[in-house]
């Protein structure tokens, strides 16, 4: 018989989970507003929220944590970091910052300028929000195979290069600071870019001297889809390919949080040393001196060990295992969910299972609410209330997809939990007729409305 499949380590340390009742969830989320941001911790069963800062860290990074060297500034475990982003991506320059978005406030602060656009592949919703904040456009310039969620594509994070073209010769070069590829595209499915994609995407913006700059957050779940669905890439190692991912890109804003297998950090790489002076003035400013960048050193030893061990293949192929298993089984259960399974997520398609509800009541934000009823399991919408208003007109943006995200945090639940989940959706799935009305809002802030928005039943 062949051996069947097992996980590359074993759990040292467990954190109880606990129970709860249906009518003790009813009121906790009435309590919450139906928002699942306003939940306590305690109140969830099954944690899918988010996978950003919530994997388990392995042993080599605790006993990282001791030797972190806290020194203000010149800290061992800087010089660290620092070894394995030259090593590993080949990056001259860096600066930590405390996460992801922080980065990219660092980084925006140099580059951006009110008025500018920027193109990408469905920016994630900090980076548009520090985008638009800036009174600058985010232009998604993904490929349209993504927004169909029953297509089988391999790469539906790509760029549309005809998008981007039109983007690049519409608009000039003064105005277009950079590029944004995201790999993985968190937005359109937790979705790979290809490396012949990130390879003419570089190219064509070379071409109009605009710089392309990675949102890294998931870089290794990336390079991990190019070894197993892109041609050529079959025998070359994990870093390879993260190396050559980064050879055509002159930047990445990084969130550690993810594929560096850490509860908190982030960092900004570039290859211009001119650019890299610019954004060490504003690293200083918002986030610490260069050395430490918001982050306590033993952070900075944490992400240097989490950076090695989220590109072992062995890892990735468990993670992105546990995540491809988990939709396999709603798959069984007929529930819809975005084809093929993201890298982190799976994201079920809300649109197609609530489609008896108007769009105004936030279909992707009801699904979510039932699955909180139903098993006391926290996904997240990636839907109309993230979309949130057109900056000029502040009417709704209705997006193509209206998806609930089951984000699985790294190395952290067993496929128990993820049998579990899918039942709870199946049960949804049996009873979707009986689930008349949706929600509607009663209190939002003017940007990244989603994370403080206040609803009621309609
Ligand atoms: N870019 C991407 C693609 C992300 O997914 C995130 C965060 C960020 C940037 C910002 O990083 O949180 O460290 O400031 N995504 C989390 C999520 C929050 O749930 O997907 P951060």
């Amino acid at each position: 018989m062949e051996l069947p499949y097992a996980e590359p380590y074993k759990i040292k340390v467990v954190e109880p989970l606990g129970r709860s009742t249906r009518q003790e969830r009813e009121q906790w989320i009435k309590d919450a507003k139906y928002n699942l941001f306003n939940l306590r911790s305690e109140q969830v069963f099954i944690d899918l929220l988010t996978d950003s800062g919530t994997g388990a860290m392995s042993h080599h990074q605790w006993s990282e944590i001791m030797l972190g060297d806290e020194s203000y500034a010149g800290s061992a475990s800087y010089f660290k970091l620092k070894d394995v982003i030259t090593d590993l991506l080949g990056m001259p320059h860096f600066v930590p910052t405390h996460q992801g978005r922080a980065a990219e406030n660092v980084l925006f602060s140099a580059m951006i300028s009110e008025g500018d656009v920027v193109p990408g592949n469905s920016h994630f919703d900090t980076t548009k929000g520090h985008i638009e904040f800036r009174r600058a456009t985010a232009i998604d310039c993904t490929i349209d195979e993504a927004s169909d969620t029953t297509l089988d594509h391999p790469f539906k994070g790509n760029i549309d290069l005809n998008k981007l073209e039109s983007v690049l010769k519409s608009h000039s070069r003064q105005k277009i600071p950079l590029c944004i590829i995201t790999v993985t595209c968190n937005t359109s499915g937790g979705q790979p870019v290809s490396m012949e994609n990130i390879r003419e995407v570089s190219a064509m913006c070379r071409k109009y001297e605009v710089p392309v700059f990675f949102d890294a957050a998931r870089f290794a779940e990336n390079a991990y889809f190019i070894k197993i669905r892109e041609k050529g890439y079959e025998e070359h190692s994990i870093r390879d390919i993260v190396r050559e991912m980064y050879s055509y890109v002159d930047g990445a804003t990084m969130s550690s949080k993810k594929d560096a297998i850490v509860n908190i950090g982030g960092f900004l790489a570039c290859r211009d040393k001119k650019l890299f002076e610019k954004v060490s003035m504003f690293c200083i400013l918002y986030e610490g001196y260069l050395t430490y960048g918001g982050l306590a050193g033993r952070d900075l030893a944490a992400m240097a060990q989490g950076l090695k061990e989220g590109t072992e293949f062995s890892y990735l192929e468990s993670r992105i295992g546990q995540v491809a298993y988990l939709g396999a089984q709603l798959k069984k259960y007929g529930v819809p969910c975005q084809e093929p399974t993201g890298g982190h997520a799976v994201f079920v398609d809300a649109k197609k299972i609530l489609k008896h509800l108007p769009k105004e009541q936030y279909q992707a934000q009801t699904l979510a609410i039932e699955l909180y009823l139903e098993g006391g399991v926290r996904g997240v919408e990636i839907g109309t209330l993230l979309a949130d208003r057109d900056p000029k007109t502040r009417e709704n943006r209705y997006p193509q997809l209206e998806l609930l995200r089951l984000a699985i945090p790294r190395r952290t639940y067993t496929n128990n939990h993820m049998d579990y989940v899918a039942v709870c959706l199946s049960n949804i799935y049996q009873r979707r007729e009986q689930i008349t009305a949706g929600y509607r809002i009663v209190r939002e802030a003017p940007i990244m409305r989603h994370f403080t928005v206040e609803l009621e039943k309609v």
